[in-house]
């Protein structure tokens, strides 16, 4: 990896293109520490939905050039997301209401497989749309669910995960990484040792981490994928990758004159061209963005595949310096008011992505969250931001979380911690 100092001054420019950063006139600089919820956007979204506005007609068709334009786009779209992910095909990749609605869609396209005597395993660290519909299907139809523990180091347990699994599980839904703790899950060691001792399919919910570090289906070696544009600077879409193999096994709600085969089996209804020209905007965003980096001139002849992997070791590099920060910052001052839970070592800084779930020893989550946005116009988060590793592990109904991505910079955690020094005196 390149010198620390130039990624730094590096992302710091790149900041510009995040029109919602630039100084709001009455309150002055804006500060967003809430990416976890939904990132901002990044202008090439706005700027691709505004084109779109003036060419596109909803439906696609292959004799007028609006039409033609319309279906190019849908398709360029798919192309864009199977990079993105290193899926082999674009029809492995459909779009759908959200990745919560996407991931009920494969629950209903699998349900067949769920029958007496089957079992399904979901994590306390994963996002309830990734629990809930296995849960759902897994409930209707007599079969047993099994929820994965997290570990006293706040790491999803393997040892409890492997105790679960056996030759009748069905369906292992995992996470990336947690959108509570920020810690990542290796996925492709635990996906080996999956395959190695059963014939589960493995769903894995990509929205928290992919933001921040590339994607690889084939390296995780997961047979479904899911992640969400409103958390990669786009639109809010869920997209959903199925490994080719699997089509046969899929059968989802459709009505009978769609398509009969993947991807399009799987979209119920007109797709939505306006979300999908704001994807386009915000994946050519993420796959150029590695392109401008100073040392990387050979980066022109890279396959848009790699663009987009160097573009997310850079976002990750430059994210890790900022985790750094904040967990130095934390213990210097703040650790004894301030609980973070989740790994909070400096040595372990590559096992996580910017995110921090914390707690404040005199205020309520929701009381922390107002202050922070009164006595510093900062926006953080407070609720159970839908998490099993809050609901199920903590026990918790809220707690607050810090989550950055690649337009903070440290002087975004200093504001943060000044404000919470503010915090902390006016209690
Ligand atoms: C980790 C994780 N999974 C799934 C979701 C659900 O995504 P969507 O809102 O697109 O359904 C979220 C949203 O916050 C999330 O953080």
């Amino acid at each position: 990896m390149p010198d620390p100092d130039i990624i730094y001054q590096y992302f710091k420019k790149n900041q510009t293109r995040f029109p919602y950063l630039r100084h709001d006139p009455k309150f002055g600089p804006r500060l967003y520490l809430n990416s976890g919820a939904g990132s901002l956007n990044v202008d090439n979204y706005y700027q691709q939905i505004e084109k779109a506005s003036f060419s596109l007609i909803p439906m696609p068709g292959q004799h007028t050039v609006p039409e033609m334009e319309t279906a190019s786009l849908q398709q360029q779209v798919r192309e864009l997301a199977a990079d993105f992910i290193g899926a082999l095909t674009p029809e492995e990749i459909s779009f759908h209401f959200s990745t919560t609605a996407a991931l009920f869609n494969l629950a209903y396209a699998l349900r067949h497989l769920f029958q007496k005597g089957k079992n399904c395993l979901v994590t306390d660290l994963d996002h309830f749309a990734n629990i809930s519909p296995w849960e759902t299907v897994a409930s209707e139809n007599g079969v047993e669910i099994r929820r994965v523990k997290i570990g006293p180091d706040y790491m999803l347990s393997r040892e409890d995960l492997l105790k679960k699994l056996d030759e009748n599980t069905v369906i292992v839904a995992l996470t990336a990484a947690s959108n509570a703790f920020g810690n990542l899950v290796p996925l492709a060691d635990i996906t080996q040792e999956i395959k190695a001792r059963s014939r589960a399919l493995v769903v894995v919910d990509a929205v928290h981490l992919a933001p921040h570090a590339p994607l690889d289906v084939m390296e995780f070696g997961c047979d479904f994928l899911a992640f969400s544009g409103y958390k990669i600077f786009g639109p809010m879409i869920g997209i959903l990758y199925a490994r080719k193999e699997h089509e046969h096994l899929l059968r989802p709600y459709r009505v009978e004159t769609n398509k009969p085969k993947a991807p399009y089996f799987f979209e119920q209804g007109m797709l939505p061209n306006l979300a999908l020209a704001g994807l386009k905007g915000a994946l050519e965003y993420l796959a150029e963005l590695g392109s401008g980096f100073p040392t990387q001139s050979v980066s022109g002849s890279l396959s848009r595949r790699k663009k987009f992997r160097l573009s997310l070791e850079l976002i990750k590099s430059f994210e890790q310096q900022l985790s750094g920060y904040f967990l130095e910052r934390w213990k210097k001052d703040f650790a004894e008011v301030m609980k973070v839970y989740g790994p909070a070592d400096q040595a372990k800084i590559t096992g996580r992505v910017p995110t921090f779930a914390f707690e404040l020893a005199f205020k309520s989550p929701s009381e922390v969250k107002k202050l922070f946005w009164e006595k510093g116009r900062i926006i953080i988060a407070d609720g159970n931001h839908y998490s099993a590793a809050v609901v199920r592990h903590l026990g918790k109904p809220a707690i607050n979380r810090v989550s950055l991505a690649h337009y903070d910079d440290l002087s975004s955690l200093d504001l943060f911690f000044e404000t919470l020094e503010k915090i902390i005196k006016h209690n």
